[in-house]
């Protein structure tokens, strides 16, 4: 049975447009590894949506004076539009806002509140008597009680990434400024995490080698400091969902406690909306199954340890056998940070490279190429313009695209298009094959590591590898007196990039398919994304969706046979001309607000 393979991505909050940072965070590795899991023939689950609610969303809708559920609809579509063109390949891409996610959230709570997890009590809170209403946490702004940085939010401090209780800020005040606070008593629902520890720290003290540092390191010590209480899981917050008990209207679940189970839900939707209603255990009760979640480091908290508490307390949904349990995060592949021309990213200050925006001016594989090649895997790392563009010429399009072009240009010309007949190869040929054959073991191993950048890396150096045999093979130069010699040359390579192309599309999946076609192969490396509307009751929602192709086991050498028919190529990328990041930084430059 092929192995099943989850892929667990951050939920967008629908507050803010995606740049590249969020993209290169979370959502591009996500595509990369899924799209090699199903070449190699795997069972692949990739699931995410928009992370709806919360105060994001409502913060947002006040400042614009509209709806919370008007800002999550304009900002969902975007998503939609953007995940596609960028060719991320969610098998279901849908939003914590619909009839499903509510029923699965609301199960989870009264699971966890059976299993005896969940306790009331009550608590200060911030008041704003001005509003006359509780403030949630991300309201508040102050000084973080641990390292001191003077501008934490109420829930989690930008600084040093610890989760906050609001409450012990340092010289709270109203976000905006303005309301004069005071500490109330509100009652709320916690999930208790003290008594969840010992399995926290069960799970999270076995097995964990393959876990990055970064994300190991500071949700074990989490565990075992002790430190855990309890947390609070409902707001004074009409924007939501609504806590499952009588008596509580007028109070939601957290927002973070929610999102998360939208990994499960968007599960249980995608099987729901196949008809095959039951198709998600084989990725949520299997053990063999493997879960990847796909995050920045500013959500590691949340995923490590708030997320598998959940699991751990909930134990088993929507399933009868006791001894069924709901899978643990197998990995939490979470990424650095990615700065913009030496400065942090900032949306507000819109010093930022936007998704839909660059898309206008570049196409997605040269993006993905630069995204991939930088991406933040075990530090920060950094977009220069002048850096992209150096890549683009000097990688992306002399290693790589100036490869394909000749060659099969070459073909073509002096062919007919037809793959020659290589008479019998040499120990050169056979060696350069070889090695490229040996690329499927090795950039393979990488992706299944989460080594994206690695694996990259060990594709190209293949890709050099062939242009230095074209370099001293025989074939452009005796292709009018030794034709043999020169068909024996050009098979070899053509037989080199049609694997080369399959090592490389989970990276650049747009010009791989294009070569796909180029090879006169009428199977498509992968599926089609589409967007679905889907219907519950009176709700109704937007989705992007993936339908699987036949691609699926492709993730093998070429045997490429001679006498093929090819099929007219055109130059996979163009290069670019270095005023091109001189105007972009200025353009950069121009439209952000200076730095505070
Ligand atoms: N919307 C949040 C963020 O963008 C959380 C994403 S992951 C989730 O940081 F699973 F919790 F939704
Ligand atoms: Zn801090």
């Amino acid at each position: 049975m092929a192995n099943h393979i989850l892929v667990a991505v951050a939920w967008p909050y629908a507050n803010a447009d995606i740049h590249v940072g969020n993209i290169v965070g979370a959502y591009l590795p996500a595509d990369i590894f899924a799209r090699y899991h199903r070449l190699a023939g795997n069972r692949v689950l990739m699931v995410s949506g928009t992370d709806a609610h919360g105060t994001p969303i409502t913060v947002r809708a006040d400042a614009e004076r509209t709806s919370p559920h008007d800002v999550y609809l304009r900002f969902h579509r975007r998503f939609l539009e953007l995940f596609q063109r960028f060719g991320l390949t969610y098998d279901l891409f849908t939003t914590t806002h619909t009839q499903n996610h509510f029923r699965v959230a609301q199960d989870i709570f009264s699971a966890l509140d059976a299993n005896g997890f969940l306790y009331r009590q009550e608590e200060a809170q911030w008041y704003a008597p001005a509003e006359k209403r509780f403030l949630p946490d991300r309201y508040v702004e102050g000084e973080c009680y641990i390292c001191h940085y003077p501008n934490a939010r109420g829930d989690q401090c930008d600084n040093c990434g610890n989760l906050l209780d609001s409450t012990r800020l340092i010289s709270p005040r109203a976000r905006g400024g303005g309301a004069e606070l005071e500490l109330r008593p509100t009652e709320h629902f916690y999930l208790d995490l003290a008594r969840l520890n010992p399995r926290l720290k069960e799970y999270l003290g076995r097995d964990k080698e393959h876990w990055r540092p970064n994300v190991l390191a500071p949700s074990l010590h989490t565990v075992e400091s002790g430190e855990l209480r309890g947390r609070a899981i409902t707001r004074d917050l009409d924007w939501g969902i609504p806590v499952p008990v009588d008596g509580w209207s007028g109070k939601c679940l957290y927002v973070w406690f929610e999102a998360v189970i939208g990994y499960l839900s968007a599960s249980i939707e995608w099987s729901a909306n196949r008809g095959q209603p039951e198709a998600w255990k084989d990725w949520w009760y299997e053990p063999e199954a493997r879960t990847f979640y796909f995050i920045g480091k500013d959500n590691i908290p949340f995923h490590a340890v708030i997320w598998p508490a959940e699991l751990l307390g909930t134990e088993r949904l929507y399933d009868e056998r006791p001894e069924r349990r709901l899978n643990l995060p197998y990995d939490v592949p979470a990424n650095e940070f990615l700065n913009l021309e030496g400065q942090k990213i900032s949306g507000s200050r819109n010093w930022a490279v936007w998704g839909l925006d660059v898309l206008e001016r570049y196409d997605p594989d040269p993006l993905r190429y630069y995204l991939t090649a930088v991406m933040p895997e075990t530090r920060d790392s950094e977009w220069e313009w002048a850096d992209f563009v150096r890549r683009n010429n000097d990688e992306l399009v002399a290693t790589w695209g100036n490869l394909a072009n000749r060659v099969l240009s070459f073909t073509h010309r002096h062919f007919d298009g037809i793959v020659p007949d290589p008479g019998s190869l040499t120990d050169v040929d056979r060696e350069l094959l070889g090695l490229v054959e040996s690329g499927f073991g090795k950039v393979g191993g990488f992706l299944e590591a989460v080594r994206l950048r690695d694996a990259l890396g060990e594709a190209f150096a293949l890709a050099r590898a062939v242009n230095v045999y074209l370099e001293r093979a025989p074939w452009y130069s005796v292709i009018a007196t030794d034709r043999a010699t020169a068909a024996r040359t050009v098979y070899t390579a053509l037989r080199a990039i049609d694997s080369l192309k399959v090592l490389l599309a989970p990276f650049l999946p747009f010009t791989s398919e294009e070569l796909q076609v180029v090879f006169g192969y009428d199977r498509p490396l992968f599926g089609e994304q589409r967007l679905e509307t889907y219907h519950e009751d009176d709700w109704e929602h937007e989705a992007l969706i993936y339908e699987p192709g036949t691609g699926s086991g492709t993730w093998a050498p070429s045997r490429l046979e001679p006498g093929r028919r090819l099929n007219p190529s055109r130059p996979l990328f163009r290069k670019l001309e270095p005023e091109v990041a001189e105007a972009e930084v200025q353009r950069l430059r121009e439209s952000s607000a200076p730095q505070d």
